[in-house]
């Protein structure tokens, strides 16, 4: 990836064009490989039910299996949502984050994402784990954004548990935050890695294998769509007992 953008870059230069255009080149390049690297949880989930459809199996009254279809719906939505953005970007010419900040309850978009998800978790044999408070919790953020963030912690948290693991989503109240962390049972993170995670295609010194692929995208966009909303991001973990990443987000009077 990282050479393909080079290669375009010295093309752009050899042709004269002037910084301006390589700079909206950049942008536009990052813009729709965001776009593309979130479709994977959303069409991970969608490939699950299809695959379980076809066996056979599928039983209306069965409460996973009626799970996995409303995860199949949301993803459906999700995808739906993330092109709807890009054809707006198109549309406008304007290939950056464009936040639209409302007041909105994170239960709903936590839950949300985990629904949206959860044709994925079948697939990994993980279980994910909603612990929400009773209380709205309200927050003026871009909502579509935030959903994205949160699906691409819960994907990363899913693509490093074991199987027969589980992944919490918790969302708590803390001074004059809401924190959503999300935490897994997985390898965890070492020192070093911890400090360059958050940048762009890196991915740390965890060695690739069959069932962990990935470009390094993932928090990259999550650490730039939080702090363009004035959050916090970052990863609490020991080498071998699991991760924790954790947003925080100010917290705005309820009626
Ligand atoms: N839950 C986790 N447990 C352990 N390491 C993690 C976890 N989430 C992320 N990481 C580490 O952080 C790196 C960067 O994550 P990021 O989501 O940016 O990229 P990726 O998942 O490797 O690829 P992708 O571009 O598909 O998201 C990962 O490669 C991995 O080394
Ligand atoms: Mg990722």
């Amino acid at each position: 990836m990282n050479n393909a953008i080079s290669h375009h870059k010295e093309k752009a230069n050899n042709n004269h064009l002037n910084n301006d255009a390589i700079k909206l080149f950049d942008q536009t390049l990052e813009f729709v490989s965001l776009i593309v690297h979130d479709l994977q949880g959303p069409i991970a989930s969608m490939k699950t039910l299809t695959k379980f459809l076809m066996s056979g199996k599928y039983n209306p009254e069965n409460d996973t299996h009626a799970a996995l279809v409303r995860s199949c719906k949301n993803a459906l939505e999700r995808t739906e949502s993330i092109i709807q953005d890009l054809l707006d970007s198109a549309d406008q010419g304007d290939f950056a984050l464009r936040l639209n900040n409302d007041l909105c309850d994170l239960r709903d978009i936590v839950k949300n994402s985990a629904d949206a998800l959860a044709g994925s978790a079948y697939d990994y044999a993980v279980s994910l784990r909603l612990d929400l408070p009773k209380k709205p919790a309200i927050v003026k953020i871009d909502r579509y954004y935030l959903a994205r963030v949160i699906d691409n912690l819960i994907f990363n948290a899913l693509k490093h548990s074991p199987c027969g693991k589980s992944v919490i989503i918790r969302l708590v109240s803390h001074n004059s935050e809401y924190v959503i962390s999300i935490t897994d049972q997985g390898s965890g993170l070492n020192e070093d890695d911890k400090d360059v995670i958050f940048d762009k295609y890196s991915q740390g010194s965890l060695r690739k294998n069959g069932k962990y692929r990935g470009v390094g995208l993932g928090l990259y966009f999550c650490k730039l769509a939080i702090c363009a909303m004035g959050g916090r991001i970052w990863v609490e973990s020991t080498s071998g007992e699991g991760a924790s990443f954790k947003i925080a987000l100010k917290a705005e009077e309820s009626d």
